[in-house]
């Protein structure tokens, strides 16, 4: 993804810089006025690098600076919230497909890839997900490569983003529905916060 943003980013004649870093061992070489984390929070962690990654947003925001962090609410139709309930739970670990049966998409190199995510488990308690991420590549409609790796999801409702967020210094929390500048409803899959480093 790095290597794709690069090489866009030339044909713009930009040169950002571009790094591979976990959210919770974040340092970039400076500070920022704005910070976005789209799409990633709670994603591949724990809580304990949940949180230690708000702080490193904070730390490498100048003062005054903005966090715009968004989040796929629980409840949210693309996450398993029937599973928050004991009686389905019992049927997890869900069945596996089989890799083939998943629909392929054509890679710039000329490569089909598909990727299948299994739920494996949900604990409510911990308010965390595991699945099973299986990955496969196929050329000449071969399969020639696959992966399979284990992904956890952190699961956080807004109450208990702002005050992780204000426990790490954030003030003036404002959340939007989605991504749009709307007071978010019980109805928003999505909604994003937007905090200030006083
Ligand atoms: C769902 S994709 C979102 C990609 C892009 N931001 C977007 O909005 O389309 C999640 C991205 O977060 C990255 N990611 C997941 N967990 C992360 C972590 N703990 N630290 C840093 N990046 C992480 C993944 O590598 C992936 O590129």
């Amino acid at each position: 993804m790095i290597a794709i943003c690069r090489e866009k980013s030339e044909r713009e004649g930009l040169s950002p810089t571009l790094f591979v870093q976990p959210m919770h061992e974040l340092d970039p070489p400076r500070t920022y006025k704005t910070i976005f984390v789209c799409g990633g929070f709670g994603l591949g962690s724990d809580r304990e690098r949940d949180v230690e990654a708000l702080h490193r947003f904070y730390e490498h925001l100048d003062r005054g600076g903005t966090l715009v962090l968004d989040n796929e609410n629980p409840y949210s139709s693309g996450y398993p919230w029937r599973y928050w309930r004991k009686e389905e739970r019992s049927s997890l670990p869900r069945a596996r497909e089989p890799l083939e049966s998943v629909d392929r998409r054509l890679g710039s190199d000329g490569a089909e890839y598909a990727l299948q995510s299994r739920l494996v488990d949900l604990d409510p308690l911990e308010q965390r997900a595991t699945y099973e991420m299986h990955a496969g590549m196929w050329r000449d409609g071969e399969l020639v490569r696959q992966e399979e790796h284990t992904l956890h999801i952190n699961f956080y409702f807004m109450n208990e983003t702002i005050l992780l967020l204000e426990r790490a210094g954030f003030t003036d929390i404002v959340v939007h529905a989605g991504h749009r500048e709307e007071a978010p409803t019980g109805d928003d899959d999505f909604i994003v916060f937007v905090a200030r480093k006083p």
